[in-house]
């Protein structure tokens, strides 16, 4: 078992690179599914949810070679099957987009349901109507969607979203691409993600028009070709190191981003008292001899405060003066790991969607577990402030997401280290 030990109290200084959009990754390597030829995939952060997607599209009969750290060669002319119901796809959330690149493809599916992060209900009967709209019969059946057209290959058609969900958007664009006709998206999410897939589906030769806004339409092509293609930066990736940053009275430049994609945190870290500069693509967080006070946040789709932010920021304003007010507004429950938090004497208190933090009360250093891949997060940006020695556990969330978490840290001056513990909490040695 892997834990993160945490010495806390030191200011973050210095610069961190960013690496390339995990949920931009994780619907652009399925979406070369529906290519009829190579492709080549530049800045992909090296994770393991990337891996794994890699090695289920390599299961399916994708030629799948990595080039360097963050460079991906994907040939997917010998995928053979419709189905993917490996044990594998149970190990992430995305490999629902299988379910939209394999119709695209083969005009059927049947793919494992999704595991991944858990902070409560996740349901895909979004997905799933958008399916239907393009003429596709779905049945569940041992834990797998087994889905097909009724016609061989699907019909484009207006579809309106009941909830601004990202994964359907991209389910329905990936599905849609190579349909019959035209097939519009309405009140669809306007991520930065989703709007990477369109301009990578469009490099292959797709028609897809209107990403980034609430309606988006895609003319259905019968031919994708093949291309060299870079991943946008990771918008979240950036929002944690910019509140590590924050929480520790730092100052750090965070580099290789896109800005705007960063305008919801940034307000926030000015309203609590941060000096931020932003650059073409890299912005810089100084919290130095700063007192930070309290703020509310409600998470909301794109461009809203993104929930994928929320735990690290809840870490980060119980550093702050004040009573800040969170509203997590886009998942049912995803508080659980402030149980954690209050084990480091944080006092927070949640009421059904509502966080409230009593910042300004320096935290102390405890045994605490990540309960998915953002509140693990969240632990870190806890114990870089706390007094004292925090280890952090589960820390295989962490990692499906954040790639170098730990050396990115270490040179920005943190004092963590990932630590092997073998068979018994005494025995640890450094790897
Ligand atoms: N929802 C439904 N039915 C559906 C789909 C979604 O009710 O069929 C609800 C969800 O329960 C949730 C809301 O709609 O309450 C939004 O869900 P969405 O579909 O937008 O989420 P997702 O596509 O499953 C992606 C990210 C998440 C991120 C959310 C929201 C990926 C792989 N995951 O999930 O990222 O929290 O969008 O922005 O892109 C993370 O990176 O840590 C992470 C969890």
């Amino acid at each position: 078992m892997n834990k993160f030990v945490v010495n806390g109290g030191k200011a973050l200084n210095g610069e961190v690179v960013i690496s390339g959009a995990k949920n931009a990754a994780v619907a652009i390597i399925p979406a070369v599914i529906l290519c009829d030829e190579p492709c080549r995939i530049e800045n992909i952060p090296n994770i393991s949810d990337v891996t794994l997607i890699g090695t289920i599209l390599h299961e399916m009969g994708a030629v799948v070679k990595r080039v360097n750290k963050s460079t991906l060669d994907i040939d997917p002319r010998r995928i053979f099957t419709h189905e993917a119901t490996t044990d594998l796809v149970r190990g992430m959330r995305a490999s629902y987009y299988l379910l939209g690149a394999l119709l695209g493809k083969f005009g059927k599916a049947k793919v494992l349901l999704p595991g991944g992060c858990n902070f409560g209900v996740r349901p895909i009967d979004q997905h799933l109507k958008g399916f239907e709209a393009l003429g596709c019969v779905h049945e569940i059946s041992d834990g797998a969607v087994d889905i097909r057209s009724r016609e061989g290959r699907l019909k484009g058609r207006t579809i309106y979203l009941d909830i601004v969900s990202v994964g359907t958007t991209i389910n329905l664009m990936l599905a849609a691409a190579k349909a019959e006709g035209l097939t519009v998206i309405e009140n669809c999410a306007k991520e930065p993600h989703v709007v990477d897939l369109a301009n990578f589906l469009n490099s292959m030769g797709a028609d897809v028009r209107g990403a980034g806004t609430d309606v988006i339409k895609i003319r259905g092509v019968n031919y994708l070709k093949g291309v060299t293609y870079s991943i946008i930066p990771d918008q979240i990736e950036a929002g944690t190191y910019m509140a590590a940053a924050a929480a520790t009275r730092g100052c750090i430049t965070v580099k290789n981003i896109t800005p705007k994609h960063l305008d919801s945190i940034t307000a926030k870290l000015r309203e609590i008292g941060c000096d931020i500069e932003e650059f073409d693509e890299a912005v810089r967080v100084d919290a130095r001899n700063r007192t930070l006070t309290r703020c509310n946040i409600k998470t909301m789709p794109h461009p809203g405060f993104p929930t994928d932010c929320q735990p690290q920021f809840v870490a980060m304003l119980t550093s702050c003066n004040g009573t800040s007010i969170i509203n997590e507004n886009v998942w049912d429950n995803r508080y659980q790991y402030i149980n954690e938090l209050q084990r480091m004497d944080a006092k927070i208190s949640v009421e059904g969607r509502l966080a409230i933090i009593e910042g300004g009360t320096p935290l102390k250093a405890a045994p605490v577990k990540a309960t998915d891949l953002r509140a693990g997060a969240a632990m870190i940006i806890a114990a870089l402030t706390a007094n004292g020695t925090t280890v952090i556990s589960n820390i295989q969330y962490i990692e499906r997401g954040y790639e170098e978490v730990v050396e990115k840290f270490q040179a920005l001056g943190a004092d963590i280290k990932r630590i092997y513990v073998k068979d018994s909490d005494d025995f640890a040695e450094s790897v």
